[in-house]
């Protein structure tokens, strides 16, 4: 049950395809031979924006961010790091969130100690202070289940009891930690922070589409209250302290027998799902029976975790996509801007920009979330790049209201002429210099005839990443853009990589600390690590690069078959927070409730009952910190 339809297609319409683009500036660049630079077009504000586009190296001699010695690749069922670090586990899927109830290594756990247990699978994550680095909440999504590994029976005799289970285990989960004397951390239990939020908590439905008779079903006439959120993969902060949870693969968990409508086929909704069996005990997972149920998801779900009384809001000015994530960054003005990448294959990246300030909007009682324009990236093959308006007064958009664009937003990307791209991951943003970088994670199935310069590989097994930049401000028009690593392994020509450093593929995390170090985490999927294009590649990685020089090393391998996914740290850099998901997971994406240690028995080890995504703590031996 992992997100099995990322590589599949839903989008055919004939927009050219980021490959196409990215092929034509890679051509150009191997004429010239000299990096960046030479990509960059004789063509007004080409040359020298591209010229800014990559930090230059300082004057002076540049004092490397990389103060850690690089490991090798791994496939040992262990979290490996750079010798002088330790890295601990701090809670692991089934522990409690507060004073109890204890996980059953047996999964025995009932639905409702599911409720109070940190949920299965944890994806993107963020640290919100209360007592600076050394006391805070710990917020991470729950993306998915293994429903073989959930149960001691797995999916047989599925019942109501299991559907709810399945739900519990879904959706977000906040802990209140604190670091001890000795520089260990450990979850507060009790605390009046612990909260679950599942798929089945009730959830506002805010901004336009809000009350919109697409979002009615016959549990929720006014399409304003929706019961949970699911498939939470990345994530957002804002400025104003609350967290964004992301909707992704929605379409898995819905099951439509009869024949699709056009919306449902372009965001994936058939008849085989994921295999998720929860359509068979809780009617509204049929899309045959509630029609408008899954148009309640897909959306940004804006969380205050300091209020464990609050309502999550689902913000649909953000638009319904399979968003990867939310990544806020303010402008000079203080309005914010949103990037989100659509992650399917063939989608594509998005920016919000909120029409006014968020301290003056939140005075007047508007959140800054939504009310704003909502944006879609065109790259050029010539290292220039457009955001595309979605809105009822674009050309491209005629006879298109406000809430179609928000409801249907890939297919008013289409219209608007997007460019498609290789599985838009995470997006995070350089303040200091107006860039922001994003992961593409890979698209095997691109042709060669269909690659353009920003996705110049047709198949693109290894992923690559982007960056692209403003001159003055995040609510440009316009950027710049160039590859800041094509991934694979750079000993090996045949990959095509243009890493400068240790081999990685299928980026997916990304995440740039205020020191300026980026840290990039890897998602090979289970049934191609280590093998074929991945042999000799190891076990999922997480490896820190200087963003001046590009030099990019491995600093942490994760135990088998698991994705190193959710990567913060506090805001001394002190500690680092690392989501290990999915250890052990079966080439067919289900484990056998039989056996369930049969590719991995992390965290717990021998003595365990089955393999648990977990959260680790990484902290530097010498309390400095972490990547130094
Ligand atoms: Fe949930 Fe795009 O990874
Ligand atoms: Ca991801
Ligand atoms: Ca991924
Ligand atoms: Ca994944």
């Amino acid at each position: 049950m992992a997100n099995v339809d990322d590589d599949f297609v839903c989008n055919d319409s004939d927009n050219e395809s980021f490959a196409e683009v990215i092929s034509a500036r890679l051509s150009r660049r191997s004429v010239v031979g000299t990096g960046l630079v030479a990509a960059a077009v004789a063509s007004a504000g080409g040359i020298g924006s591209l010229l800014n586009a990559v930090p230059a190296q300082a004057k002076s001699p540049h004092k490397s961010l990389l103060g850690f010695a690089g490991i090798p690749v791994s496939s040992a069922d262990a979290v490996v790091v750079p010798e002088g670090y330790t890295a601990r586990v701090l809670i692991a899927w089934g522990d409690p969130v507060s004073d109890g109830p204890e996980f059953q290594p047996d999964a025995s756990n009932t639905a409702f100690e599911q409720e109070w247990q940190w949920g299965m699978h944890n994806d993107g994550l963020v640290y919100f202070p209360i007592h600076g680095s050394a006391r805070g909440l710990l917020v991470q999504n729950n993306e998915y289940t293994d429903d073989e590994l959930l149960f001691p029976d797995g999916t047989a005799n599925w019942n109501e009891d299991k559907t709810k289970k399945s739900l519990a285990a879904h959706g977000v989960s906040i802990v209140e930690i604190t670091k001890q004397r000795g520089g260990q951390w450990r979850v507060v239990r009790p605390s009046p922070y612990a909260r679950r939020v599942t798929g089945y908590t009730p959830i506002q439905i805010g901004g336009p589409a809000a009350g919109d008779s697409r979002l009615m079903t016959s549990a929720d006439p006014t399409g304003r209250l929706a019961l949970g959120t699911l498939n939470n993969c990345a994530m957002g902060h804002t400025p104003w302290r609350t967290y964004l949870a992301c909707e992704e693969n929605f379409n898995g968990y819905f099951r439509k027998v009869g024949a699709p409508t056009p919306l449902e086929q372009r965001y994936g909704i058939n008849a085989a799902g994921f295999g998720y069996l929860w359509h068979t005990t809780d009617l509204r997972f049929s899309s045959d029976q509630e029609p408008n149920e899954a148009n309640r998801f897909g959306w940004v779900v804006e969380i205050d975790p300091y209020d464990p009384n609050s309502t999550p809001v689902k913000r649909t000015a953000l638009g319904r996509i399979k968003h990867e994530g939310a990544w806020v960054q303010e402008t000079r003005d203080g309005r914010v801007v949103v990037y989100t990448g659509d992650d399917q294959a063939n989608e594509y990246i998005y920016r919000y920009v909120s029409r006014l300030p968020w301290r003056r909007a939140r005075r007047l009682g508007i959140s800054p979330l939504d009310d704003g324009t909502l944006y879609v990236a065109k790259f050029n093959a010539d290292g220039t790049g457009v955001w595309l308006p979605l809105t009822p007064a674009n050309p491209a958009l005629v006879g298109w209201s406000l809430t179609d664009i928000l409801i249907n937003t890939r297919g008013a990307a289409d219209a608007a002429g997007a460019t498609k791209m290789d599985r838009p991951e995470w997006i995070d943003t350089f303040p200091d210099s107006l860039t922001a970088i994003a992961t593409l994670t890979n698209n095997s199935g691109r042709s060669a005839a269909t690659v353009d310069a920003a996705n110049p590989r047709g198949p693109n097994p290894y992923g690559h990443i982007i960056q692209w930049r403003y001159l003055r401000d995040w609510t440009e028009p316009t950027f710049v853009w160039d590859i800041f690593a094509l991934s694979g392994d750079p000993a090996n020509a045949a990959t095509g990589s243009t890493i400068v450093g240790d081999k990685y593929g299928s980026p997916d995390g990304i995440y740039v600390a205020r020191s300026g170090r980026l840290w990039i985490q890897t998602d090979v999927s289970g049934s191609t690590i280590n093998v074929n294009a991945y042999a000799g590649f190891g076990n999922n990685q997480m490896l820190c690069a200087d963003p001046s020089t590009r030099e990019t090393r491995r600093f942490l391998v994760g135990p088998n078959v698991c994705e190193v996914t959710g990567a913060f740290l506090t805001p001394d850099e002190r500690t680092m927070f690392v989501g290990i998901q999915h250890p052990g997971e079966a080439p067919s994406g289900a484990n056998d409730p039989a056996d369930p240690k049969r590719y991995s028995s992390w965290p717990d080890g021998p003595s365990g009952g089955r393999p648990r995504s977990a959260t680790i703590v990484i902290t530097k031996d010498d309390g400095g910190p972490i990547g130094s």
